[in-house]
């Protein structure tokens, strides 16, 4: 094979593992990513283009969505039996690179391996109440090593004081983001149409609303204060839900956010391959004045970066992604 032609073969083979990298999940689905394909370089960027500035002031939710999409792209890369390594940033330099991987043909797949990035194209986030069922304890280890091996870790919240506590604080954050008029304008903006054709945002589906809700949503969302309405239906979700769990990370500083985001995805598709399903309580964490209580609920120790809800029940189903065009630089 000449040059040129190993070449494109490399190109294909990183923007193949950027069509697997776009399909993580993002906060509100915004998507907030870009790539650079340079020979056997690939640079993730941030797009601060796509920042929520009211719920996510600091873009942490931001970096964490890149670090999700960066577990994807390392899972799509191996799948191609690359071997890569990868150089977290971010660099004062540069503040939007995040991440530069650098691959080179190596291993091939490990049976681990080929599991998690088979669970790719079929992690969706599932909102919909789960089934009382508990989880298997293997289960709650295994994740709990997935989030480690990326750099975070998990506190499950077994007790029933703890969930408690830990309602009233999804419960109070509810009341301050949905009371708050900016707030709801910024969702507003992010919420879909059913059958929009947009290929960003939350789609009315994902939360179960038929298509006349769906249109109405959005415009409902800016004009009414649904606090209340909302708090109750999340309070009735935790009690519902089986296993609750907190990621947490030893600082606070970008680099511990993407490394967090590794460990949520890492975590997301290992869920997949045991039909579990898993879905977001995050208010505490985005909330700033609520932060340190659920810290506290945590043991203390490092800085809460998502709740997730887990348990059997129905799977969530695909939303759109941008196109390669779009996130390719
Ligand atoms: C960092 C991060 C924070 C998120 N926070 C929430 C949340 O607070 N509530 C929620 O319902 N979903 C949350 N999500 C899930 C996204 O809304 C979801 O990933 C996106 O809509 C795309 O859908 P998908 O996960 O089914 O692909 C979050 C995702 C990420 C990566």
């Amino acid at each position: 094979m000449n040059q040129l032609d190993s070449t494109a073969v490399l190109t294909d083979a990183l923007q193949r593992a950027v069509a697997q990298a776009v399909l993580a999940p993002s906060s509100h689905n915004s998507q907030p990513w870009l790539f650079r394909v340079r020979g056997a370089t690939l640079d993730l960027y941030a797009d601060r283009s796509r920042a929520l500035p009211i719920a996510d002031p600091e873009g942490r939710e931001l970096v964490m969505s890149c670090g999700a999409a960066l577990f994807h792209l390392r899972a799509g890369l191996r799948t191609q039996s690359l071997d890569l390594s990868v150089r977290r940033i971010p660099e004062p330099a540069d503040p939007e690179l995040l991440a530069r991987v650098i691959v080179r043909p190596g291993r091939p797949l490990t049976p681990e391996e080929r599991v998690l990035a088979e669970a790719i194209p079929t992690r969706h986030t599932s909102r919909a109440p789960y089934m009382g069922i508990t989880l298997p304890e293997e289960f709650i280890t295994r994740i709990r090593r997935d989030a480690e091996a990326e750099g975070a870790w998990l506190v499950a919240l077994t007790s029933e004081a703890a969930r408690l506590d830990l309602i009233a604080l999804v419960m109070e954050g509810d009341h301050q983001q949905l009371s708050d008029p900016n707030y709801r304008r910024e969702l507003a903006s992010w919420m879909r149409p059913n059958h929009s054709k947009a290929r960003d945002g939350l789609f009315g589906f994902t939360d179960g609303l038929d298509n006349i809700a769906s249109h109405l949503a959005p415009l409902a969302t800016r004009l009414l204060d649904r606090s209340a309405r909302e708090s109750v239906h999340d309070r009735d979700l935790v009690n519902a839900t089986p296993t609750v769990v907190i990621l947490c990370t030893g600082g606070d500083t970008p680099l511990d956010w993407l490394r967090a985001g590794e460990s949520l995805d890492r975590v997301l598709l290992r869920a997949v391959t045991e039909d579990v399903q898993v879905s977001y309580l995050n208010q505490p964490v985005q909330v700033a004045e609520l932060r340190p209580r659920l810290r506290e609920l945590a043991g203390g120790v490092g800085y809460p970066q998502a709740v997730l809800r887990l348990g059997y029940g129905p799977a969530g189903r695909a939303t759109p992604r941008r196109a390669l065009g779009d996130v390719l630089r």
